[in-house]
C-alpha cells in the first residue's frame, strides 16, 4: 500500500490569508489543507478527504497525473472523514471528472445534500456515485474498516434536523497483499474507547495535530472567547494530561514497529515549523510531524 500526505494543515491552511499569528509569519514552510491519496498497487489511487486546496495537491502528485487516455486520471474515488468544508470544497474542484464514487458517512452524505448540498450542485456536472461507508469493504484492493470518533457537525450543518452522527470518522485501511495496515484520524475530540484496538498492528497512524496545547488558539491569536472556540472545534490536544502524546507515549512501549504522525496541523500551532522547539520536542517524544508531499509505504 502506498500512502501520500497531500495537504498537513487544519481548515484555512498555514499560512491563513487572514492570520498574522506569529506561526503564520514565521516563514515555516507552507502546508496545504489536510488530505491523503491510498493506492493498492501505484494504480488506482483514493483521496481520502478533497481540501479545497485538491487541484494544487493533485498537480503537484506525479501518482495522480491525468493519462495515459486524454481524459483518464487514477483517481478512483474520494472517501471522507467528516463534512467539514476543510475536508469537501474540493469535491467541487473535481467536478471535471466522471465516474468517481464517494464515501462518507450517512450524517456526511445528508449534509451535503442539505448544508453544503454539492451532491445537487455536482449533479449537473459528473455522473457521481455517492455511497455510506460500510463498517468494513474492500476499496481498490484495500480491506477498509471505519471507526467512529465523533458527532461534531460542521458550524454550517448545526439546524439541519434528523442527522443522527456518526460525523467523523477515522479509517483503517489494510493491504492483503503485504500485510500492511495504516489508521487516519485527522479528527479526533478525544481518545475514545476501542481506539487503542483500531490501531493495532497499524504500521503509521496519521492522527490529529490540530493544536499542540489547549490554550493555543487564544494565545496565539488574542481573539476574545478563543478558548470556547478552541474547544468547541473538538480537536484532542498533542501535548498536555490525556493529550495524543500520552497515548502515543504508552502504545509505542507495547508496539515499537510503529510509526505515529500527525496532520491537520491548525496554523496557530507551533509544531508546524520545523525549527521550533515544539517540532523539536514532539519528535523526541516518538511523533513525526510529516511535511506536505510525504509518502509511505506498507
Ligand atoms: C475543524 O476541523 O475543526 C474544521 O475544519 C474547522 C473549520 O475549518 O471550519
Ligand atoms: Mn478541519
Ligand atoms: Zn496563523
Amino acid at each position: 500500500m502506498r500512502i501520500v500526505l497531500l495537504g498537513t494543515a487544519a481548515g484555512g491552511g498555514c499560512p491563513q490569508w487572514n492570520c498574522a499569528c506569529p506561526v503564520c509569519v514565521s516563514g515555516a514552510p507552507a502546508r496545504t489543507q489536510d488530505g491523503i491519496a491510498v493506492s493498492a498497487d501505484g494504480t488506482d489511487w483514493y483521496l481520502v478527504n478533497a481540501s479545497p486546496d485538491i487541484r494544487a495537491q493533485i498537480l503537484a502528485t506525479p501518482e495522480l497525473a491525468a493519462g495515459p487516455g486524454p481524459r483518464e486520471t487514477p483517481v478512483r474515488g474520494v472517501l471522507l472523514t467528516d463534512a467539514e468544508l476543510d475536508h469537501t470544497l474540493g469535491l467541487m474542484m473535481l467536478r471535471e471528472g466522471a465516474g468517481l464514487r464517494v464515501r462518507a458517512p450517512r450524517a456526511v452524505l445528508g449534509a451535503l445534500d442539505a448544508g453544503f448540498p454539492v451532491r445537487g450542485i455536482l449533479g449537473g456536472y459528473s455522473g457521481w456515485e455517492w455511497s455510506e461507508t460500510a463498517a468494513r469493504q474492500e476499496v481498490g484492493g484495500l480491506l477498509v474498516s471505519v471507526f467512529e470518533v465523533g458527532d461534531k457537525r460542521p458550524k454550517y450543518a448545526r439546524a439541519l434536523p434528523g442527522a443522527s452522527g456518526p460525523w467523523v470518522v477515522a479509517y483503517r485501511f489494510e493491504d492483503p497483499a503485504t500485510g500492511g495496515a495504516f489508521v487516519y484520524a485527522p479528527c479526533l475530540a478525544s481518545w475514545p474507547p476501542g481506539f487503542d484496538e483500531f490501531t493495532a498492528g497499524a504500521g503509521y497512524v496519521l492522527l490529529d495535530g490540530t493544536f499542540h496545547s489547549a490554550a493555543e488558539f487564544g494565545g496565539a491569536t488574542g481573539a476574545a472567547g478563543a478558548g470556547a472556540a478552541q474547544a468547541a472545534m473538538g480537536h484532542l490536544p498533542v501535548t498536555g494530561a490525556g493529550g495524543s502524546l500520552e497515548h502515543i507515549r504508552r502504545l509505542r512501549a507495547e508496539r515499537p514497529g510503529a510509526r505515529w504522525a500527525y496532520t491537520h496541523l491548525n496554523n496557530t500551532n507551533p509544531m508546524a515549523d520545523p525549527r521550533s522547539d515544539a517540532h523539536r520536542e514532539v519528535c523526541a517524544r516518538g511523533a513525526e510531524i510529516p511535511a506536505d508531499g510525504t509518502r509511505v509505504k506498507l
